[in-house]
């Protein structure tokens, strides 16, 4: 087992901005199989980041690597996870999940009751959010276009908080 083979101990968590982008979007090319259409580009990342609400935070160890990241919005009393990763290489070590706890304090402390977001129909995620108190709220078919054609269904999963 390397020295990073065990949980999340040595990852901190910090407010990301655009100077984080290559990190985050390496961790987001290597994570999102390109098959589902679920990853986003930089452009669109780089483009909602001024955006009200909008907050990107990045799992790092302690020499910098980034592990994960999260990319969120809290607009009143709902916030919404656009996106969360983590590398392939750190994933079962519960980076995700301490990525969603940080999502869900934040959310709550910014006054936010009710948060939400869409997930793939067959992601393995589910399962993790599931884990975190999210309900199936409804299904939107052909949400997610693949790379090399194919359309895909969103779950709608929410939680109050
Ligand atoms: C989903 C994802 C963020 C989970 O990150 P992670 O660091 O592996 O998650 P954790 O180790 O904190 O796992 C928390 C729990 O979620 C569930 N879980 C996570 N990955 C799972 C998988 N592949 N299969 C089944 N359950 C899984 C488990 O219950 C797990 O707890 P356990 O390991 O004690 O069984 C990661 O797999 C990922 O980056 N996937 C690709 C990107 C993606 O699809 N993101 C979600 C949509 S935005």
């Amino acid at each position: 087992m390397s020295a990073r083979a065990s949980p999340v101990s040595d990852v901190a968590i910090a407010d990301g901005g655009s100077g984080d982008l290559d990190a985050v979007i390496e961790v987001m090319n290597a994570a999102f199989d390109e098959r589902f259409g679920e990853g986003w580009t930089r452009s669109q990342c780089a483009g909602i980041l001024p955006m009200p609400g909008v907050r990107m935070v990045v799992a790092r160890f302690a020499d910098g690597l980034a592990a994960g990241f999260s990319l969120y919005r809290t607009l009143g009393p709902e916030a919404e996870l656009l996106l969360l990763a983590v590398a392939p290489e750190f994933q079962r070590r519960g980076v995700g999940r301490t990525l969603l706890d940080h999502f869900l304090d934040n959310a709550r402390q910014s006054g936010a009751t009710k948060v939400h977001l869409e997930v793939r129909d067959g992601n393995p995620a589910v399962q993790m959010y599931r884990g975190a108190g999210f309900r199936l709220q409804g299904r939107r078919r052909k949400y997610y276009r693949g790379r090399f054609g194919g359309e895909f269904d969103a779950l709608t999963l929410s939680r109050q908080l």
